[in-house]
């Protein structure tokens, strides 16, 4: 009877697949509602570790699965995952919206293309190269294949070949790359991924809107809201929008009440270009990186790490509005002699609100409030077990959020997390 939203707050790589993983037990069904295969969630459970990166989190404990119209599917990567699961025992419900746009190879080489024509002029964003970008400006275009295209042959045929010559005459004359693999290839690769995918279709919009009134439905987001296409540090976002009000039109369902858990990672990381006020270029930031072994799931890429900054994370409340915050990886933090937090920015030698621009970003000076390091005891069953630094830390931030925090996490197993049903806020 309820729906639950777990949102990035900050640039993605929140450990948003670990909360997931352990709200899904409360959860019938669990929606993926935006991204693609840019994303990437390590759940581990025992010994195993399960990377996925298009299949919801759910799937691991064998709930209902949807991916709703708003994702971008890359079907070769999602029977890589259909079939590793299987491998490793999981029995598969899946459901995929017919209006689901797919990635195709050319949106691959395009995205690539792209990176390197803007890093000659502007900026370069990177992007995480798996097409993301070129299928959603595909589905905008209206030139885009959708699922329920793809598992069509005739019509599939007509839509590859016009895209194929499109696409191929612009790698050619403006980025002067060739399109591999063939039409003929393309077209026998994805026609057998269709009918290994058939028997996934089915009408995710109406099965969520029924499915909400009287059971649990998870919503999993991916990325984090400041690579959100709209409100993020654009260009330096992801090509969907990625925060909480998204849920409705890229899941086909009408406005209603969510409970929406914001996750936020104990310190910030960002993959990519784009502003970063609180950005350690340091020793310490090293050391978080090692601590956290902060590298990209998706890419391997090494994570830009630094202090947490809640002048985002407000702006973030703002775009979502968290109900209650799950804090990942305090552990991270443990064996710091001091930890910094950004209360303020600073433009200009004035205080501002967060900036709507990534230029302003770019300007900010944050101010830091810095707060005494702590050491994590080897067992910790409830909140009173944190050492007494690490709950000043988690007070401050919930005091200056005005969320409460109901989760915090300590490490990657499950059992290493703390669920906090009455947290007071002053
Ligand atoms: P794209 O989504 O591949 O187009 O990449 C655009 C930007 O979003 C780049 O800065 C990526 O590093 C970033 N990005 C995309 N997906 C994720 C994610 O799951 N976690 C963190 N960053 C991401």
């Amino acid at each position: 009877m309820a729906g639950i939203v777990i949102i990035g707050s900050q640039w993605g790589d929140e450990g948003k697949g670990k909360i997931t993983d352990l709200l899904t037990k409360e959860a019938d069904t669990v929606v993926r509602f935006q991204g693609g295969n840019n994303a990437g969630h390590t759940i581990v459970v025992g010994d195993e570790v399960f990377k996925l990166h298009l299949i919801p989190s759910g799937v691991i404990y064998e709930k209902k699965c949807m991916i709703s119209s708003g994702v971008v599917l890359d079907p070769r990567v999602l029977i890589q995952e259909i079939q590793q699961l299987e491998a490793s025992g999981k029995k598969i419900d899946l459901v995929i919206d017919p209006l689901t746009h797919i990635i195709l190879p050319y949106h691959n080489v395009l995205d690539g293309a792209q990176e390197s024509y803007r890093s000659k002029s502007t900026k370069k964003i990177g992007t995480t190269k798996r097409g993301i970008g070129p299928c959603y400006a595909d589905k905008v275009s209206r030139t885009g294949i959708r699922f329920i295209d793809l598992l069509n042959p005739k019509r599939f045929e007509e839509l590859l070949t016009f895209n194929y010559t499109l696409k191929s005459a612009i790698l050619t004359q403006v980025y002067q790359q060739e399109l591999t693999p063939s039409l003929a290839e393309t077209l026998e690769t994805y026609n057998q991924l269709a009918d290994q995918l058939r028997p996934y279709l089915g009408d995710v919009s109406g099965m969520v809107h029924k499915d909400v009134k009287d059971k649990t439905v998870l919503f999993e987001g991916a990325q984090g809201t400041f690579l959100d296409i709209s409100y993020g540090n654009y260009p330096y976002v992801t090509s969907s929008n990625t925060i909480s009000g998204g849920i409705f039109v890229n899941v086909g369902i009408p406005p209603m009440s969510l409970k929406v858990i914001g996750v936020v990672k104990a310190y910030t990381t960002r993959v990519g270009g784009g502003p970063f006020p609180t950005e350690l270029e340091n020793e310490m930031g090293e050391q978080i990186r090692q601590n956290g072994q902060e590298f990209g799931t998706t890419t391997g890429r090494p994570r830009r790490c630094g202090w947490l900054d809640l002048v985002m994370l407000k702006y973030a409340h703002r775009l979502n509005g968290f109900t209650e915050l799950a804090l990942t990886k305090l552990d991270v933090l443990s064996g710091l002699e001091s930890l910094e937090v950004a209360v303020a920015y600073e433009l200009d030698g004035k205080r501002v609100d967060f900036p709507l621009t990534a230029e302003q970003l770019e300007k900010c000076t944050p101010v830091l409030k810095t707060f005494e390091g702590f050491e994590m005891a080897q067992e910790i069953s409830t909140y009173d077990d944190l050492p007494e630094k690490a709950q000043t830390y988690l007070q401050f931030i919930e005091n200056y959020l005005e969320v409460p925090i109901g989760w915090v996490s300590y490490g990657p197993k499950r059992s290493e997390t703390l669920r906090i049903e009455k947290v007071s806020v002053a």
